[in-house]
């Protein structure tokens, strides 16, 4: 059954996916055939870039959990990676044809399904693509479903998704989304490492959120966090850092109905807004 293609925020661009060929819950079948031995390529050379670049920028665990992508060489069969993802944490990914609404999507993770888009960008997208790809959702955000502590962050986190959009909450709930799982960084005795998926498969960001004296690295805070508006359109002004993963399971575990109802009387904070005698974290060596 065909549903509605999805575009967010303001766009003269088409829709990228075919839509018509999802269920609807959104989900559809990896279309491998569609894939040219130039995509391929392309994921290959995609691979062995941002391999490169991990160590020294990216966490131990997601460097450990890597290799549990299988393929790459050539982009790999979701189901050959379900078959070690499942017994790993009961985590399955499904293909989608890109982006898709709020409520199908945390609907997909609190059934601890990860929706993957299946289409490549193009030779000419190697270094930025505005929406994501299979490659981002592969490479960023795959690894870390096979750490369990992650694993059940992102469950908890689809969820607190419903919950919030009956709330009328999922702007800010989106900002602990964007904050954490595609540009979360977390100390290590090293220094900051990166374990968020937008930073992860992105060349230049990489290096930026760790290691560049520009961007403010402050401790991860809920309420700061649900504060701060975040930028879609270039490198993060402000990142925030986690002593480990248990840490953002358990702060944000309570009920967050309260955390709402006071965010929302709070003003906002710029993405780049400083706050005084908040700590900062100094980049990585
Ligand atoms: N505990 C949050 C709530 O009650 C849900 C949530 C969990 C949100 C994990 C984000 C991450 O709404
Ligand atoms: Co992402």
């Amino acid at each position: 059954m065909a549903v509605a293609p999805v575009v967010y925020g303001s766009s003269d661009r088409p829709p990228r996916g075919d839509y018509t060929r999802a269920a609807d819950d959104y989900t559809c079948e990896q279309d491998y055939a569609q894939y040219s031995p130039a995509d391929h390529d392309t994921y290959r050379r995609l691979y062995e870039r941002q391999a490169a670049l991990l160590p020294g920028l990216a966490c131990d665990e997601f460097i450990a959990a890597l290799p549990n992508l299988g393929a790459r060489d050539r982009i790999p069969r979701f189901a050959d990676i379900n078959g070690r993802l499942k017994p790993a944490t009961g985590w399955q990914i499904v293909a989608v044809p890109g982006l898709i609404p709020e409520v199908p999507f945390f609907s997909l993770l609190a059934r601890r399904l990860f929706p993957v888009t299946d289409w490549l960008r193009k030779p000419e997208e190697f270094d930025y693509v505005v929406e994501p790809d299979v490659f981002h959702d592969l490479f960023g955000h795959v690894p870390l479903l096979f750490n369990p502590v992650f694993a059940d962050y992102i469950q908890a986190y689809g969820q607190g998704g419903l919950k919030a959009e009956r709330l009328g909450s999922c702007e800010h709930l989106s900002r602990l989304y964007w904050y954490t799982v595609e540009f979360g960084l977390i100390d290590t005795p090293a220094g900051v490492r990166a374990y968020g998926a937008g930073i992860l498969s992105s060349a230049g960001e990489l290096a930026h959120s760790v290691r560049s004296p520009e961007p403010q690295r402050v401790a991860f805070d809920v309420m700061r966090l649900m504060r701060t508006r975040y930028k879609i359109d270039s490198y993060q002004s402000t990142y925030f850092v986690l002593k480990s993963f248990a840490e953002l399971f358990d702060a944000t575990a309570p009920d967050f109905t309260p955390l709402y109802a006071q965010v929302s009387q709070q003003t906002e904070l710029a993405a780049d807004a400083v706050v005084a005698d908040e700590h900062r974290y100094p980049a990585a060596a």
